[in-house]
């Protein structure tokens, strides 16, 4: 059940011309397979961000190929990036993006417009999402009342509410304090769990713990790669233990 869910094959991104030419990520080669928990890191300006945006479909390589499921995405429309993105990849930014004028109820029901649920399913479900991660009394409040773990928390609502298989998080504990981080690291370990993948930005060297591969970024390219456990001890996606558990009850009958 280790497939290969994303493949980055000689990734360039390249800034400027000529004597202002310069390059983000450089020839990078990256397969990603389902069910891990990747974290980057690298000095600032090393083109993590960069990398995170390109595998989020937030931002285009100047050349190599994007496969995601099987499929090269690097050249498609951007309307057609959009519905891909929506579908499959939730983002958490280190600055939380939510909209300031929106409840957090309204912010976390923003991805489903983009899968076409009518609203009253919209709320549903944003109210779901945000009682998962414990701010279910928090609904009506708006980002400005919530602490930075509690607004870090409902975008992590928000990145999940469409049920994407792939989250991506650019340093999504910068600005919270050490407990606040751990609390917001176990709900992406719960995530994890949960089957899906999560490629992680971070500086805090203490969180790679939670990974299952550590990457080193520098100027462009891939310094280091570890993987911390073994591909059969990545969890599997919940609907494959479905499945198991349909067939267990079969043989017992
Ligand atoms: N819009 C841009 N124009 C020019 N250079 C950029 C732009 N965005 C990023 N860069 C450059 O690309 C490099 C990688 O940036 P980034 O991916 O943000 O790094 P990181 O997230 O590792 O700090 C940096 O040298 C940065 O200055
Ligand atoms: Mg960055």
């Amino acid at each position: 059940m280790n497939e290969e869910i994303i493949e980055l094959k000689g990734l360039t991104k390249r800034y400027g011309y000529g004597d202002t030419e310069s390059f983000a990520l450089k020839d990078f080669d990256l397969t990603i397979k389902r069910g891990e928990f990747i974290m980057i890191m690298g000095p600032s300006g090393c083109g993590k961000t960069t990398l995170l945006n390109i595998i989020g479909l937030l931002d285009r390589p100047t050349s190599g190929e994007y496969i995601l499921n099987g499929e090269n995405i690097a050249n498609v429309s951007s309307s057609r990036q959009a519905r891909i993105r929506a579908k499959k990849i939730g983002f958490i930014f280190q600055n939380f993006n939510l909209i300031e004028d929106l409840s957090i109820l309204e912010n976390v029901a923003l991805p489903l417009i983009y899968v076409g649920q009518p609203r009253t399913v919209r709320l549903k479900n944003a109210s779901e999402s945000l009682k998962r991660f414990h701010l279910g009394e928090k609904e009506y409040y708006y980002p400005s009342q919530l602490s930075g773990g509690q607004q870090q928390r409902a975008a992590i609502a928000r990145a999940v509410v469409s049920n994407p298989e792939i989250i991506l998080a650019d340093e999504p504990t910068g600005n919270l304090d050490s407990r606040t981080s751990y609390m917001v690291m176990d709900e992406l370990k719960k995530i994890h769990a949960e089957g899906n993948t999560i490629v992680m930005v971070t500086h805090n060297p203490a969180l790679t713990v939670y990974a299952t591969r550590v990457i080193n970024m520098l100027d462009g390219q891939i310094a280091t790669d570890v993987k911390t456990v073994a591909d059969h001890n990545l969890p599997q996606p919940i609907n494959v233990k479905v499945k198991k558990r349909k067939h267990l009850k079969k043989r017992r009958h």
